[in-house]
């Protein structure tokens, strides 16, 4: 049922066999894939090779493990990738799986003709993705990231770790054999050159396989943030009615005159790219900003269709069984002649897209729209995030690193409305229950890291 909304082939299994030398970036290219491929509703899981070496007993090996010369060495950790591929078809067959990631390493041809041969007796299609770099600084940042977040070196300082890597890597490169489109033309491969400056593509057959070529080729690695707001209070917010195209309150119009030092004071210097939907609420929230501006459709929000316009109080009392369903799936719920979230998330796809290539942007736009967009970076399940507490007058700030995005939410200080709705209430309003696992967005200046 995932997998409907970008094909229709219920039977296709892929697996993306990632390539190249430690420290090229494969686990974070693996975890943006697994987060974006989750957020479309496509059941996709990592599977790493190092979790499965660790469960044989080497936990923390050092670089002669990885000499290829050492056969002892090696028969332990092809064992690792047999375990690892066994587990991978153990969770297709379980769960239905679409998209497996086996974040491992195999740099050699006869490796990847075995992994070949392995998927085709599973009839799963095969796909590698290769990260080659020449890079220094990215290597040696990835290095960096590696020594101090991998089990691998918990024990190690950072020089003996780094020192100890490096030799690692020589291992490695002595056996390495990249891709190469005259003896590897018949299999379907992605070479990406330091990250995405160059993207070689071979034997892509199927949609699927072409959507996650699409999204590697906008991946940057540059350190950037994005910024997020709702719109100022709304004449509709104060009166408790969703929808509609209404325009700012005073309090509304405090907050965005307040958006413009909030942003000056937080980004000094800084040129961002303000992004906002085509309602008017959005627009006048950025009014006081003077970096270049862009309207977005696809930013608007969720449409509530005969509701529009409508308290939820309203709703319930003309649509008591709509009422209901919305609460009983609000992410699949689509309002009669307007939206679901999971419309709004399908809809949302190319700005996502063109948020992983651009560097500094504010997106101002609405709560619902806001949630899916949260929900990509900080990996929220779907049944989560239409229940996420995202209150007006508070801007965000998202900063993707290597293992998860970072998140600060700022507090104008300006009061506002309520809009959040909890389950089974037509009410609205911050004292009920609350999202218990989202309300980090409630308080000033906290910080969280996605999962
Ligand atoms: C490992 O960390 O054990 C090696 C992973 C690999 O070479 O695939």
């Amino acid at each position: 049922m995932g997998f409907r909304i970008i094909a229709n082939d219920q039977d296709v299994r892929i697996c993306v066999f990632m390539v190249g030398l430690p420290a090229r970036g494969k686990s974070f290219i693996s975890q943006k894939i697994v987060r974006y491929l989750s957020w479309l509703s496509i059941k996709v899981k990592c599977f790493n090779v190092g979790s499965f070496r660790r469960q044989l007993g080497i936990t923390q090996p050092d670089a002669e493990f990885f000499n290829f010369a050492n056969q002892e060495y090696v028969n332990i950790r092809r064992q690792s990738v047999i375990n690892t591929m066994e587990s991978m078809f153990q969770w297709f067959e379980d769960e239905n799986g679409t998209v497996a990631i086996l974040d491992g390493t195999s740099i050699t041809c006869e490796r990847r003709t075995w992994l070949v041969e392995e998927c085709e007796k599973h009839n799963i299609q095969p796909m590698f993705l290769e990260s080659w770099s020449d890079n220094e600084d990215l290597i040696m940042e990835n290095v960096k990231e590696i020594n101090t977040k991998s089990p691998d070196y918990a024990h190690l300082d950072v020089a003996s770790a780094t020192r100890d890597f490096m030799k690692k890597i020589e291992y490695y490169e002595k056996v390495y054999e990249t891709f190469d489109s005259e003896k590897d033309g018949h299999l379907t491969y992605v070479k990406m050159v330091n990250v995405s400056d160059e993207v070689i593509i071979n034997k892509i057959e199927t949609y699927l396989q072409s959507r996650i070529v699409f999204y590697v080729m906008n991946i940057r690695i540059k350190p950037r943030c994005i910024w997020l707001s709702r719109h100022g209070e709304s004449i509709y917010n104060v009166e408790q009615k969703i929808g509609g195209d209404s325009i700012l309150s005073e309090r509304g119009l405090a907050y965005a005159r307040k958006l413009k030092d909030m942003i000056e004071e937080n980004a000094p210097g800084e040129t961002l790219t303000v992004w906002t939907s085509t309602l008017k609420r959005t627009q006048e929230t950025a009014q006081f900003l003077s970096f270049k501006k862009l309207q977005w459709k696809a930013l608007d929000e969720l449409d509530a269709g005969v509701c529009d316009g409508m308290t939820y109080e309203e709703i319930e009392a003309k649509y008591p069984e709509d009422f209901k369903a919305r609460d009983a799936d609000k992410y699949e719920y689509r309002y009669r002649g307007g939206e679901s979230y999971r419309d709004v998330v399908i809809r949302l796809e190319p700005v996502i897209m063109e948020l992983e290539r651009q560097e500094n942007i504010l997106i101002i736009t609405h709560q619902a729209v806001l949630r899916c967009i949260y929900a990509y970076f900080m990996n929220v399940p779907q049944e989560e995030s239409p229940w996420m507490a995202i209150p007006l007058h508070t801007l965000m700030k998202l900063e993707p690193k290597a293992y998860g995005t970072k998140v600060t939410a700022l507090k104008a200080n300006i009061p506002a409305v309520s809009t959040y709705k909890e389950k089974g209430t037509s009410q609205v309003g911050e004292n009920t229950k609350e999202s218990q696992l989202h309300n980090i967005l409630r308080r000033d200046s906290e910080v969280a890291l996605s999962r």
